[in-house]
């Protein structure tokens, strides 16, 4: 037995003896046991793992800048600088690399590889988040037993401080729960080893180790916090138990207060292909950018959720529900494509956008929507409203094409999820965005700890002003085009 487990079957034992906090200690003890057991297998670590690999990478990075570090990479015009900065190279990020026309690679593979590649539970199909997790932070596909033990130490950091609690619990029920959310985590803040660390003048080099064990601590609270939020705004406030032997997607399922297994299924895809998404997008991006100035991940990660909750953004999925329903209201069980083709030009011809269609950066069908598909294809064929999304993505690419607007007239991620969720029950949209936040963490978490071990500096592109701009490039014009 390792000296961890042993420490922590003592702890145990002392707690049970004593019947410490009505139990809540030592329930934590008994999480700590489990995970301590599932760690004791020889098998490396995701900490260990991640520590021996990462000084490679510095070394790496070294090289590239000292060997490659003038070499121009890319040109910007000026109507990038006005147009959200499309395209312009100037990020880094190491888990995962966007094709407009391929869509996503995680660390290489896509979609269908993690669907095949990645362990998966010994009741279901479909990937583990925890996977995802490992191999966005080390490039590498953990074993089962590996991944088993992350999951297991993930539920022993699920305790949730009481402020927190009191917290979620005082808010008012009409405060959106991605407010909620956001609210939440920056109180966890008081939780943050990082913060603590900084304080006490730790070393530049030790920076990683806070941030990885902030982000798992944080992970490990993520799914009581979402549940928290939708039990307390939408059922009886009440939330069950972490089970310590149970893989995350399960938990975040039993815990919402849902039992069916293809809905735990579906909550383990959907976790894991909402995670990353390349680092430009708003919530990836700025997870990073607060992060960059040494904020916790805590503050570093509730300052990504703020930009999720945007309509643009994560909330698509909430208001492709909302566009949904009224479509159903209006067109009255007539699911043809001529009136559907008419509902999105009525959207489009008074000003607003069709939500869950088009893209930054993709040019095609969003594999992450196709993957969704084919989960509904495989477990749902003749659910109403599945039928109903298929019919829209028959119709709005030609409708948005004619448009002309849009670069990208496809479905993207969000245009699917909320189907799938209305279909097990979980039925009310507002919180979809939650769902992806807690997926997003995933993404953005292993970054983070990336960029603090190789010493990523703050972020601060240069901003001009118009006066500016119109200065520099009358400068340019003056000299025939050139700089
Ligand atoms: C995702 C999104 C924000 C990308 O924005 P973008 O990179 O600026 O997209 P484009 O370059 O294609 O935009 C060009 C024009 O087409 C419009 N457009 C883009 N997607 C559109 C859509 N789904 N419906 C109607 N118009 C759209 C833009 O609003 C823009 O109009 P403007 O010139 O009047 O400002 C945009 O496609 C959108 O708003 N989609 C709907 C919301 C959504 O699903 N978000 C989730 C994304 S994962």
């Amino acid at each position: 037995m390792s000296t961890t487990m042993l420490s922590t079957r003592n702890a145990l034992a002392r707690g049970l003896l004593r019947g410490s906090n009505n139990g809540l200690q030592s329930k934590k003890l008994l999480l700590q046991l489990v995970a301590a057991r599932c760690y004791s297998n020889g098998e490396k670590t995701l900490k260990q793992r991640f520590a021996e690999i990462f000084p490679e990478k510095a070394e790496e990075i070294k090289k590239l800048k000292k060997e490659h570090g003038k070499t121009v990479i890319g040109e910007v015009l000026l109507e990038q600088a006005y147009g959200g900065m499309r395209g312009i190279k100037g990020l880094v990020w190491e888990g995962s690399v966007l094709d407009p026309e391929e869509g996503i690679r995680f660390r290489g593979r896509t979609i269908p590889d993690i669907q095949k590649e990645l362990p998966k539970a010994a009741d279901g199909d479909e990937p583990l988040p925890e996977a995802i997790f490992w191999l966005l932070l080390t490039g590498e596909v953990p074993t089962e037993s590996q991944v088993k033990a992350l999951s297991a130490d993930l539920a022993s950091r699920s305790e949730l401080p009481q402020h927190v609690e009191q917290l979620l619990d005082s808010l008012p029920k009409n405060l959106h729960p991605m407010a909620q959310f956001s609210i939440a985590v920056t109180a966890l803040e008081s939780e943050s080893k990082f913060a603590k660390a900084y304080a006490q003048g730790v070393s530049k080099k030790d920076y990683w180790n806070y941030t990885f064990e902030d982000s798992l601590d944080l992970l490990g609270k993520l799914p009581v916090i979402a549940s928290k939020i939708y039990r307390n705004v939408f059922k009886d406030g009440k939330v069950a138990a972490i089970d310590g032997n149970a893989d995350y997607g399960k938990n975040l399922a039993h815990l919402l207060g849902f039992q069916n297994k293809e809905f735990v299924d579906l909550m383990r895809l959907y976790l894991t292909i909402h995670s990353d998404h390349e680092g430009g997008n708003v919530s990836a991006h700025t997870t990073h950018l607060v992060g960059s100035a040494l904020s916790s991940p805590y503050l570093s990660l509730a300052a990504g959720l703020n930009g999720l909750a945007g309509p643009l953004h994560g909330r698509a999925n909430q208001e492709v529900l909302e566009w949904l329903f009224k479509l159903r209201e209006e067109v009255k069980g007539d699911y043809s494509k001529e009136t559907i083709e008419k509902y999105l030009w009525d959207t489009l011809n008074s000003g607003r956008v069709v939500p869950g269609y088009g893209h930054a950066v993709l040019r095609k069908t969003d594999p992450r929507y196709t993957a969704q598909r084919e989960f509904a294809l495989k477990h749902f064929p003749d659910y109403e409203l599945f039928k109903l999304v298929s019919t829209i993505y028959d119709v709005a690419p030609k409708v948005l094409t004619k448009h002309g607007k849009t670069k990208n007239p496809w479905p993207n991620v969000d245009s699917h999820s909320g189907v799938l969720l209305q279909y097990y029950g979980l039925t009310e949209a507002s919180f979809y965005t939650v769902l992806f936040g807690v997926s997003r963490a995933f993404g953005v978490l292993p970054q983070l700890i990336i960029d603090r071990a190789v010493g990523q500096p703050i972020e601060r592109p240069k901003s001009f002003s118009t006066e500016k701009y119109i200065e520099l490039v009358n400068s340019i014009k003056s000299k025939g085009g050139v700089q």
